[in-house]
């Protein structure tokens, strides 16, 4: 079966649930975690107990909401209890992200799995985030970008000590990238203002493609250091994401979605299995759990360097990212 249709219609899980290993005292952060499967991912880590888990979000009322939700509902099985928290981020607005990076290093001395999972899909022609970037691009690729980097030096440190190949950066990405998108995966020259296309796949596509390049390059800056960077395609799963689809459009691909719990299985499974070590770094997991069989090859060629024969495409969209984001870090 092909990469497109094995995605589609993946086989079955093996990574679930009855799988999470022992958290005792571990930190995570899962960004979108008050909706569709982030929220999945928390429910299970939460059932799992002794661990601290922050939803980060845009709403501070949906996140207490899911907090009060999760708490009435499903008792943790660890010997103690999780604890829920919230922490306040817009990746639509830079000017939030060092608050909430601040507020989280003040509360914890240890960040385990960071989960970016936060996203937006067909957003509107034309939409652009609070520093006029074009919507896509800024919400799932600057405004992460910046978290992660405020957020890394503990990531680091906390690496020092823990157990090998636990201490993760998990990016979000979608199987869109194998279907449309500029060639060589992202364009810069697209970023500019005034230049944001107008076919929401396509710009959707290239902030999944940079969600790519963005864990690939911060494997390769961080190599040696313990930390475990990749990225996944949750699979094609039913939550609001697709609330802005046409009726046709949705009608067509209704068949193919699952419910969003299967959707998390690949962010756990990125997030905490052994199977993930360092060795995979920069790697595309697919739904449920495995590696990407067959990834478009100019995208390919974009992670490599010059210097090992490809674009360097991958490297080029960091430094814009930095660039972009530089003025944010305080
Ligand atoms: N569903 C799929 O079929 C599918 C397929 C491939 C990839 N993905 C990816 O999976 C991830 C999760 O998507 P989902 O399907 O669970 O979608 P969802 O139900 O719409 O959840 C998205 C989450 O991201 C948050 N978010 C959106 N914009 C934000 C912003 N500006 N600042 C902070 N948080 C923001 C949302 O918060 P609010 O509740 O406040 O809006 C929500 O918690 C996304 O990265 C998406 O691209 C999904």
């Amino acid at each position: 079966m092909g990469a497109f249709w094995s995605q589609l219609l993946p086989p079955r899980p093996t990574f679930t649930e009855s799988n999470i290993p022992s958290l005792d005292g571990r930190v995570f952060i899962i960004t979108g975690g008050n909706a569709g499967i982030g929220f999945e991912l928390v429910k299970m880590l939460y059932r799992k107990g002794d661990c601290t888990i922050y939803i980060a979000g845009r709403s501070a009322s949906r996140i207490s909401a899911v907090i009060a939700d999760i708490e009435a509902t499903a008792p943790p099985t660890g010997t103690s209890a999780t604890q829920l928290k919230s922490l306040i981020v817009d990746f639509a607005d830079l000017t939030t992200i060092s608050k909430a990076a601040t507020s989280f290093l003040a509360q914890e001395s240890r960040l385990d799995v960071l989960w970016n999972n936060a996203g937006i899909a067909q957003a509107p022609t034309d939409s652009t985030t609070v520093q006029g970037h074009e919507a896509h691009m800024g919400v799932n690729c600057l405004g992460p970008h910046l978290f992660t980097k405020l957020l890394l030096p503990l990531l680091l440190q906390t690496a020092k000590t823990a157990p090998s190949s636990t201490i993760r950066v998990i990016y979000t990405s979608s199987q869109i990238v194998d279907t449309t998108g500029p060639p060589d995966g992202v364009s810069l020259a697209e970023q500019l203002p005034g230049q944001h296309p107008t076919d929401k796949n396509w710009t959707y596509s290239a902030s999944k493609v940079g969600n790519w390049f963005l864990a690939s390059e911060l494997d390769k800056r961080t190599r040696g250091d313990g930390l475990v960077c990749v990225v996944q395609n949750p699979g094609n799963l039913n939550t609001k994401a697709w609330d802005p689809v046409s009726p046709l459009a949705k009608m067509l691909i209704a068949p193919f979605l699952y419910e969003a719990r299967m959707g998390a299985y690949t962010e756990l499974w990125a997030g905490l299995s052994e199977e993930v070590t360092t060795q995979h770094g920069g790697r595309f997991a697919v739904p449920w759990e495995r590696w990407h069989p067959d990834p478009r090859k100019d995208v390919l060629e974009s992670l490599k360097t010059r210097e090992e024969g490809g674009t360097g495409g991958a490297a080029e969209f960091w430094d814009w990212c930095e660039e972009q984001t530089k003025a944010y870090v305080s």
